[in-house]
């Protein structure tokens, strides 16, 4: 029998059973995915940060084919140029954004007024408070532990996720390093109503990525990532490799020269063809699993873990 749903704060604005996200990830947080998600009674989300916005719409569309269940969409600020953005995701009629790698100013009252609710990534005490003025319906607070692109000044979840939980009663959803049911109720003594796992849905069975890419992931230890281009922006988390252990040391280099054939890693599996994005939980991931199986253990053990600790401490 599917764990027991949860009704709060950020089920009601995403629609889903359970307050756990899928990530976006370019490429990869695409339909095969996302539809898993919300199958499993999570909430998927659709990527736009490949750019790619015939596909993504054309994702959109299978999404529709293969859920009736709600799922959002998540709009890198940065990495999108050309189009009108905000106006592509409302006209996809979905009712959840998550907004990262840039101010949501210009973009948060327009998805308002269409019935979109918006999730704003921080990094920062500081990135949550200037979100919180831009009015954002809740916050993403996202550690330094995490994959993918990062604040050239890593601050933990364990750290973060506290500190913007005391300076605002805006609904947070928790990121980086949760990846199972343990990690999910510490989020929540933290003060989170929901989480967000990227590493973990990367290496599911749905995931569309290589083979050579999840075992990657399942082999690293906690200490195979590397942080990279801490002295310029955008800084990112990455599996250590021979490629990105050279960057390493750098400091400071184009990011995009080398993410150029990011799709020959992520679908052709060769490892070194450009940065593998990960976060420090691949230290605690063995295994590929079904997305169903990962979301109903971790809710499972959610349980199991507040009321051991009820039943030991309260
Ligand atoms: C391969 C990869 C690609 C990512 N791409 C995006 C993205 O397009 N937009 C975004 O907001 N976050 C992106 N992220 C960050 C994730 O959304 C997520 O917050 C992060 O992975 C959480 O930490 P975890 O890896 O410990 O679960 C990406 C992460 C990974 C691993």
């Amino acid at each position: 029998m599917a764990p027991k749903p949860i009704k709060n704060r950020v089920t009601a604005m995403t629609g889903a059973d359970y307050p756990i996200i899928q990530a976006p990830m370019g490429w990869i947080a695409r339909a095969q995915l996302a539809s898993a998600v919300c199958a499993a009674g999570a909430t998927g989300i659709i990527e736009t940060s490949s750019g790619e916005l015939d596909n993504v719409k054309a994702e959109v569309a299978k999404m529709r084919e293969l859920t009736d269940r709600p799922f959002g969409m998540n709009v890198a600020l940065a990495f999108v140029r050309g189009t009108n953005i905000v106006d592509f995701v409302i006209e996809q009629g979905i009712k959840f954004v998550t907004t990262s790698a840039g101010s949501p100013s210009v973009c948060t009252a327009p998805f308002q007024e269409a019935g979109i609710k918006v999730f704003h990534v921080v990094p920062t005490l500081e990135g949550a408070l200037k979100a919180i003025d831009d009015g954002v319906d809740g916050l993403l607070v996202e550690g330094g532990e995490g994959g993918g692109f990062k604040n050239p000044s890593p601050v933990s979840t364990m750290v973060l996720l506290p500190l913007v939980r005391s300076r605002t009663d805006l609904p947070i959803i928790a990121a980086g390093g949760i990846t199972d049911g343990a990690t999910m109720a510490a989020a929540f003594a933290l003060g989170a109503d929901g989480v967000q796992m990227g590493t973990r849905m990367l290496t599911s069975a749905e995931s569309p990525v290589h083979d050579n890419w999840k075992q990657a992931v399942i082999n690293a230890a906690e200490t195979d990532t590397v942080f990279l281009n801490q002295e310029s922006k955008p800084a990112l988390r990455a599996l250590k490799t021979e490629r990105t252990a050279a960057l390493a040391p750098l400091g400071k280099f184009n990011v995009f020269e080398h993410m150029a054939d990011i799709q020959d890693l992520y679908f052709g599996g060769d490892m070194e063809a450009a940065i593998p994005l990960i976060g420090q939980v691949c230290g605690r991931i063995d295994a590929v699993r079904p997305v169903r199986e990962v979301i109903e253990e971790t809710m499972s053990e959610f349980y199991d873990v507040i009321g051991n600790l009820h039943n030991t401490y309260g």
